[in-house]
């Protein structure tokens, strides 16, 4: 019989850079991260969310810097990759998880404004933020990309044709670099959330979210940002080197359920 392997199940040392960190999913994975150890860049649009995340990380002990990145930022994004591996020596882990809720009938004057904002925050932002880190993940031991996309790339509302649109392509996008980054051991994986208590979602009223939730979720609920949090924790632990091309729903049994 063969020895068992031990493969790590930490993330300690390793740095992993999040977009979108101000709020929500984002802020949520920033503290887990931290929590396990690793270095943290939290980026966001915002720099007083950024800044104040990075600062609730240094007081729990964390190892965090915030950076100001607007995803839509081409050269901004490629500034803000470099000084984050400059000041913690390299970069293991991509998070791109900046969204934004676009909601538009296909027949409104300024569809295609909303179009072309969805496109380039959840869509364009991945390739430009991966095409910058790559030279560093290719440096590293265990090299991690996650793509928060939403179970609208799965299923869909109606009005949300924009926001669905951008969600599907990160899943083709996700699948395709997998099959391309393989070789070179960079996996590559999607989550798909379900309903999930964050900013984003912050306007719906509570009422609203219950009925929803009983009604289309198995669990029969909201999910919390942290729970996502630690699905994309999983996926960017070194054990979870067999695994990449996954399109992961973590949406409390919302695509599972029928009635
Ligand atoms: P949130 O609104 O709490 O956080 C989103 C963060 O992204 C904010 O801090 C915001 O400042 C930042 N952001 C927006 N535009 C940006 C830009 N151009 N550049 C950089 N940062 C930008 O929302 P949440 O829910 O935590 O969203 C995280 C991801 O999860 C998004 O991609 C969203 O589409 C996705 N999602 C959310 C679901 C939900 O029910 N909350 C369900 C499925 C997917």
């Amino acid at each position: 019989m063969s020895d068992f392997q031990q493969l790590s199940r930490s993330v300690a040392g390793l740095t992993a850079f999040i977009t979108g960190a101000a709020s929500g999913m984002g802020r949520a994975t920033a503290h887990v991260f931290a929590a396990e150890g690793a270095n943290v860049a939290v980026t966001d649009f915002s720099m007083e969310g950024a800044a104040a995340v990075a600062a609730e990380i240094a007081a729990q002990g964390g190892k965090a810097r915030a950076w100001a990145l607007d995803v839509s930022h081409r050269d901004t994004i490629n500034d803000v990759i470099k000084e984050c591996a400059t000041h913690f020596g390299g970069l293991d882990i991509v998070i791109n998880n900046a969204g934004i809720s676009v909601s538009r009938p296909i027949d409104s004057d300024d569809y295609e404004a909303a179009w072309d904002k969805a496109i380039t925050v959840m869509l364009t932002a991945h390739p430009r933020v991966v095409r910058a880190a790559l030279p560093y993940l290719r440096k590293s031991k265990s090299p991690r990309i996650v793509n928060i996309a939403s179970t609208e790339a799965l299923g869909a509302t109606a009005t949300f044709s924009p926001y669905s649109a951008a969600k599907g392509g990160v899943v083709g996008w996700t699948r395709s670099l997998a099959v391309e980054l393989g070789r070179e051991g960079i996996t590559v994986n999607c989550i798909c959330p379900g309903p999930i208590t964050t900013g984003m979602t912050a306007r719906i009223q509570d009422e609203q979210k219950q009925i929803y939730a009983k009604r289309r979720t198995a669990l029969g609920r909201y999910g919390a940002p942290e729970e996502v949090a630690h699905m994309t924790l999983s996926l960017c632990l070194p054990a979870a080197s067999f695994l990449t091309g996954a399109i992961i729903p973590v949406d409390g049994g919302l695509m599972a359920r029928n009635a």
